[in-house]
């Protein structure tokens, strides 16, 4: 979810509706506002920001406090009733959720007991019963019944509080989810990121887990929940404007994919250095001794950081020699796992934010491993849990299905995969130098590939209408091959499923007829005839065959119905190159279906809920 909120001299509505507008890909499902100008005005509709912007226009909506919320559902179904904010039951307070309250139940039976009506099915609408509820037992201000209620509720949040009896007074508070506070002149801003932040102030303070921020009289008081005044860090943002803007690209998604050439150079810049002929990661360097002796290393991560790190697994097993267990974050903390102190712990995320990820992070940290960040996002919640990391510098991504992230956090563990291996002697002076020197080719190579687009827009159209897809793909195309499935299943709804091109025949072989699309990345690599004897398989049982080959390749275009040439180059860093493809055949297929590519159903950017 999403929370915005506004406390100064300008109108609030606008800056949150265009704040929601920008939060939009954390979930779409529902979205709200609450208003103070004396009344305390809640206005919710199911859907997406333009629906409630709809809604609003015949309504009062002149405050100069405010907050908003979009939703992604976790209790209750997405509708105008579940939608946030919520009012308490008197009406006075109103609350805007972004998290799970785990204990709501049993607080529920408890505050109507005491005569609360609850209207949704959420446990937010239990949280601002509860401050109420302790406001009237306490006789306290808002601002004490929230803290009281802190230590009652168990779970997650990003929480602002509005009261109708205490105007001009924001209160906010967090645990496990984002919340990052703008510093303006006479105003103040409150957003679950900085992207509704950056056009009125550059200046931001990011709010620490259990702390509350309490906006009043122009001034920000930041406490801790034993109520003991925070001093608050005060940081510099250096995002521009136009990295959270289309520039011209009909979706997000596009243009992150078209800015891969520069967000692959700039995930380099600093560390790779060509001329010099060193490689640098800064995050590492404390560190080194323990990447040099570390008898393993886990990899947690979710969704398409998850298939970086699976490409990490090949790189490091292979260039450094470290054995490498990829983990499921969801999984991993809840399965008793063995970690020792030898261990070094590898957290891939694009937000820095995934509740799963962080989680996993604190079971890992608690058993005495090393916990290595790798986050898109400057100053996330996982950027901060960690020992140490390094970032990924792709820049805003905005569009839901994750693609340059993607490619910058593979770029950033090949160099760290690097580094380790000629530290450890298992990587000499001379295939370091070639790898370097390769690693940098690999900008205009993906420039390359994206000339691809008009070709693979046609390829698109052929099998825009297909309810089923398989990819296929061995070794460091292995991963490549799911996370194009999963491409085309986020945003195109059409069902697909990414395989070891030698596992098939274990299986998915008895989905393959003439009407079955198979993708298959048989790039020229070390396992290149074995993928060519895979094709054949499929071949002969009239299967579709797409192949994404290496430039030049005589061989496969006899064999597949359609083949896209991408430029040739190291087997260790071919999924750079391999995945773009698959990334425009799956936009394509996307928007020649009419679907939401930016926004997909059910899907939100950033999960912070488990
Ligand atoms: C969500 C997004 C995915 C993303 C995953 C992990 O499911 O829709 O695109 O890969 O979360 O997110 P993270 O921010 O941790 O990389």
């Amino acid at each position: 979810c999403g929370i915005v909120a506004y406390i100064g001299y300008r109108e609030a509505c606008p800056i949150i509706i265009k704040g929601l507008r920008r939060l939009e890909y954390r979930g779409y499902d529902s979205a709200g506002v609450a208003l103070l100008n004396g009344n305390l005005n809640v206005y919710k509709k199911k859907g997406k920001v333009a629906e409630l912007e709809a809604f609003i226009q015949e309504k009062d909506t002149h405050a100069n406090v405010g907050m908003g919320h979009t939703r992604w559902a976790t209790h209750g179904e997405p509708n105008d009733t579940n939608a946030h904010p919520h009012y308490s039951t008197s009406e006075r307070i109103a609350i805007i959720h972004n998290g799970i309250i785990e204990n709501y139940a049993a607080l529920k039976q408890h505050l109507q007991h005491q005569g609360h009506v609850f209207h949704s099915d959420t446990d937010t609408e239990v949280f601002v019963n509860l401050i109420e509820e302790i406001q009237k037992q306490n006789r306290c201000t808002l601002e004490e019944a929230v803290r009281l209620a802190l230590h009652e509720v168990v779970g997650a949040y990003a929480i602002v509080v509005l009261s109708r009896e205490e105007p001009n007074q924001l209160i906010a508070a967090r645990k496990g989810s984002p919340m990052v506070i703008g510093i303006g002149k006479d105003e103040f801003f409150i957003a679950s990121d900085a992207t509704p932040i950056i056009e009125y102030t550059n200046e931001v303070v990011y709010v620490n887990d259990y702390e509350i921020a309490v906006i009043r009289d122009g001034k920000l008081d930041i406490r801790s929940k034993e109520d003991v005044h925070q001093t608050p860090y005060i940081q510099k943002l250096e995002m521009e404007l136009d990295s959270i803007e289309k520039g011209g690209y009909e979706h997000f998604m596009l243009k992150e994919i078209f800015e891969q050439p520069r967000s692959i150079l700039d995930s380099m810049r600093g560390r790779l250095e060509l001329v010099a002929g060193h490689l640098n990661m800064g995050g590492i360097r404390a560190y080194e001794r323990k990447f040099m002796n570390a008898e393993r290393i886990i990899i947690v991560a979710c969704g398409t950081s998850w298939h970086a790190g699976l490409v990490a697994e090949y790189l490091l097993e292979d260039l450094a020699r470290i054995p490498v267990e990829v983990e499921y974050a969801s999984e991993f903390r809840y399965r008793n796992p063995v970690i020792t102190e030898r261990d070094i712990v590898i957290a891939i995320s694009q937000s820095g934010e995934t509740a799963d990820t962080l989680a996993a992070i604190e079971l890992a940290k608690s058993k005495g491993a090393t916990i290595f960040g790798i986050c898109n996002v400057v100053g996330s919640s996982i950027a901060r849990a960690t020992d140490a990391g390094a970032y990924t510098h792709a820049g805003p991504e905005i569009g839901v299905a994750s693609t340059k992230a993607f490619t910058a956090q593979v770029t950033v563990l090949t160099i760290l995969a690097m580094i380790v291996g000629h530290k450890r002697g298992t990587l000499s002076d001379t295939r370091l130098r070639e790898l370097m020197v390769e690693l940098g080719s690999i900008p205009a190579k993906v420039e390359k590939a994206l000339l691809l687009n008009d070709e693979i827009e046609a390829i698109a159209q052929t099998f825009k209408d297909v309810p089923n897809f398989l990819y296929l793909g061995r070794g460091y195309n292995f991963p490549v091959a799911l996370e194009g499935a999963l491409k085309l299943k986020e945003i195109s709804y059409i069902h697909a499923e990414g395989y070891p091109a030698a596992e098939m025949k274990h299986g998915p072989i008895a989905l393959i007829d003439e009407n079955m699309p198979v993708v298959v990345i048989a790039t020229k690599d070390s396992s290149y005839e074995k993928v060519v004897s895979n094709i054949q398989e499929v071949k002969a049982r009239k299967g579709r065959i797409i192949a994404v080959v290496t430039e030049g390749d005589d061989v496969i275009p006899q064999m597949a119905e359609f083949v896209i040439e991408v430029p040739a180059t190291s087997e260790v860093l071919v999924p750079l190159v391999s995945v773009v493809p698959l990334q425009l055949l799956s936009y394509h297929i996307a928007v020649l279906r009419g679907c939401n590519v930016d926004q997909p159903r059910n899907l939100a950017k950033s999960v912070t809920v488990e």
